[in-house]
Formats: structure tokens, sequence, C-alpha cells
């Protein structure tokens, strides 16, 4: 069975925040770049845990001895979702940004003054503000910018900064506010030729595609369950080495090998637990939906075919529906989409489509929206260096229509019905 509109329906099914309504009507949850809404499975595993296994790790009874089995078993969940050689590799945080703020203080304290750091004007800022923190210790920043129109990075930015003096390159997987994907894997083959690290923000991409870390080559990838069904926690990709390699910030009693040297504290178990569920939810979208992709992968386990199955299906379905929402909103007067916004270019943007309207400010248009129980968001998602190279960090950003893989033709249709109306009205 493919993941069509039927399956869609069924998937559905199994989300309880999608059955709510407000005054009888239902809600069309376009919000999930802030955050998806959780499955039942995630819940069910997170109660689960605590009723059960409730408990601090490495102890000698049996419901630490759980939490650690769980954990470990998080681990290689991740491992196979990101194509990791091994679930050591796999770090669990609060979330994304604090994650990389502990990455970026540990390579900073391997830098000496002079040396070079990339960010892109592209980037959320948790992939701008932990890096241009390294000032401080002498490390000299560099914007790679992109181009208005299509909000395409600048690969010859790319190719001017890169040096041997740059350490590291941090650039988004895919961007939060116009949806565009970046060549992640080209860029981690230049950087790599001039010895620097890369490290990648897939917070945005992790529900829109598969991520191979192995094929990507890249140093680092971190990624936020809470975006991908899951509950608000983060997960780091690290190479193994690199992690080994790398002084953190920990306790004197903390292990002093990865993962446990980065993770900070008593960890949010029942979110690791939640967030395991999430990848097992999706795996089982592989095997239910993505027969027919698997066998490209067939040197891999099942369960990785399954999870690289589920992310192409539910691409390829989320692809159609991007595909009804540019070229409608292209027929509503005085709508501009930013980024790339031609109903062919899909395998460059993910389902993410932000614009204005003419007259009508973003958060004016996302109050309207919310009377139809459209729920979207409109600012500059901390995409800031983005929104205001646009020229509409004072104009209140852009509003921003988040489609993932329970959204619906229907949902689709109502939102651009309710915009042509709002646009005429
Ligand atoms: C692309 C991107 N990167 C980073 C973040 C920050 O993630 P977290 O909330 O897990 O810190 C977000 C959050 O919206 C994001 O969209």
């Amino acid at each position: 069975m493919a993941l069509d509109e039927m399956a869609v329906f069924l998937i559905r099914q199994g989300f309880p925040a999608l059955k709510q309504t407000i005054e009888g009507k239902p809600i069309v949850f376009f919000d999930s770049p802030g955050g998806s809404q959780v499955h039942n499975s995630v819940i069910d595993a997170m109660q689960r845990y605590l009723v059960t296994s409730n408990s601090n790790a490495h102890g000698a009874f049996s419901a630490s001895m759980r939490t650690d089995e769980m954990t470990h078993k998080a681990r290689e969940n991740f491992a196979d979702f990101l194509n990791a050689d091994r679930p050591e590799e796999i770090i669990f945080g609060p979330n994304m940004t604090t994650l990389t703020f502990r990455i970026s203080q540990a390579i900073g304290q391997t830098l000496k003054p002079g040396d070079e750091v990339i960010v892109t004007r592209l980037d959320h800022d948790a992939n701008v503000s932990p890096w241009l923190a390294l000032r401080n210790i002498g490390a000299v920043v560099r914007f790679v910018d992109f181009d208005p129109t299509d909000c395409t990075l600048s690969m010859q930015d790319v190719e001017k900064f890169l040096n041997q003096r740059t350490k590291i390159v941090a650039v988004a997987y895919a961007s939060n506010s116009v949806g565009t994907i970046n060549d992640v894997k080209t860029i981690t083959r230049m950087a790599h030729e001039v010895g620097a690290l890369v490290y990648i923000d897939a917070v945005h991409f992790a529900p829109h595609g598969p991520i191979d870390v192995t094929e990507l080559g890249c140093d680092f990838l971190v990624c936020s369950a809470y975006k991908f069904f899951g509950p608000h926690i983060g997960v780091l990709y690290g190479r193994h080495d690199l992690l080994e390699a790398l002084p953190a910030l920990k306790v004197v009693p903390a292990g002093n090998e990865p993962p446990d040297k980065f993770e900070t504290g008593t960890n949010n178990f029942e979110g690791i637990c939640g967030a395991s569920a999430a990848i097992e939810y999706l795996s089982s979208l592989g095997a239910q939906f993505g027969s027919e992709y698997k066998p490209q992968f067939n040197t891999l386990s099942s369960h990785r075919q399954d999870l690289k199955a589920a992310m192409i299906a539910i691409r390829s379905y989320e692809n159609q529906l991007c595909r009804k929402l540019l070229s409608g909103l292209s027929q509503i007067p005085g709508i501009r989409v930013y980024g790339i916004c031609g109903p062919e270019n899909l395998d460059h943007r993910v389902p993410t489509v932000s614009f204005t309207l003419e007259g009508i400010g973003p958060r004016d248009i996302a109050l309207k929206l919310n009377k139809e129980n459209i729920f979207v968001w409109d600012g500059h998602f901390y995409a800031v260096a983005a929104i205001e190279q646009l020229g509409l960090l004072d104009k209140g950003g852009l509003v921003r229509v988040g489609l993932c893989h329970y959204n619906t033709q229907q949902e689709v249709q109502f939102l651009l019905e309710s915009l042509w109306e709002i646009g005429n009205g």
C-alpha cells in the first residue's frame, strides 16, 4: 500500500490531537515547523515508562536496568534513523540549541585566535549564535549569503570563505523559514578538503526526508524529536572519534566516554523513551507503506530500510501537498511566496511555504486563519538574519505554512479558500 490520502486517513487516527475540534470545527495543524503533534504510540510509551521504569540510570535494581536498556535501545533507534555507525554516537539533550552550545563550547576549547568559522544567513539562529559566541576566544565568523530571489545559499560564498584557517562550517540541512534544502553533501565535501569540520542542523529537514550521516560524511548532525512526532528533546549525532577527542564541560563523576561525557546531569528519560517510540512509529510507516522503496537499501538492516522507505514515502506524499499549495498560492492576487516557488522544483525544498500578502501583515493573517481553526506561524521563526536579508524584519516577517505527512489535500484546499477570502475581504 502506498502512502496516499487513504493511508493518511488511517495514519491520522493515531494522532489524538488531530481529532480535536473548536466550536465543532476541526483544527488544521499547519504549525509543525514549530513542533508537530504526537503519535499515540509515543504517548503510550512515555506513560508506560513513567509507570513501570521511572528511575535514574546505572543502578543495581530492575527499574534502573530497564532505564539503561531503554536508553541504549533509543540510541540504536536513532543510529538507525540517521544511519550512524554506532549507538554511542547518539547524544541526547534538552533541545538542539542547548546541544549546539555544548558542542560549540567544546570545539571552542580547541581553537586558536584567528581560526575561522562559517555560518549562513539562511540558518535558524540556534546554528548561528553558538558559533558567534566563539568570537570571545578570537575566532573569526564568516556569513554565507543567499540569493533573495529563490533563497538558495551562495555556493560561491562557501568556496570563497573556505581556507586552511576554517575549522568549522555550520549549516542547516533545510531552512525553517523558507523551506530551501541546502546541498549539505557538497558543502561537507568542500569543507573537508580544507580540513574543516561540518555541523549540520537537520531540525527542519528531519520530518521530511531520509538522513544519512554516513553518506553525507558530516561530523555532527542535530535534530529535535518534537519536530517529528515525539516529545521535546534534542538529539545529536557526532563522529565517535571526535566525541572521544573533544573536551566536555562535565562533572567529575560522570563518564569520560561518549555519549555520557556530553549528557550533562540526569537525562530526560521519559523524553528519550518517547523519541525512541517516534522512530518506531516512523519505521512502522516504512514497513506499511514503503515496500516499493526498500530494495534500494538492501545493504542496510531491515529496520534501517524501513526508516529510509518511510521518509521517502513521506517526502513523496508531502510533495503532492506542496505542489497543490504552491500552485494555489500563485493564483491568489497579492501573495508573494519567498523561496523556491516553482511547483516543478520540489526536489530542492521541503513543504514549508512562507509568504506575504499585500496590504495585510503576517500576524493579522495568522489571526484571521486562527478564526477558521487553521494554525500557522508568523514572524521570523528565529531565522532572524534570513528575514532581515529579505527586508521583512520590521514588517512582521512571513506567514509560514508547514505541511507534514498528517496533513491532507482537503486541508490545503481549505487554507487556499480562506486566504482567498482574506485577500478579498
Ligand atoms: C532549523 C531549526 N534549527 C534549530 C531549531 C532549534 O531547535 P530546538 O528548539 O530543539 O532548540 C529550530 C526550532 O524551531 C529549527 O527550526
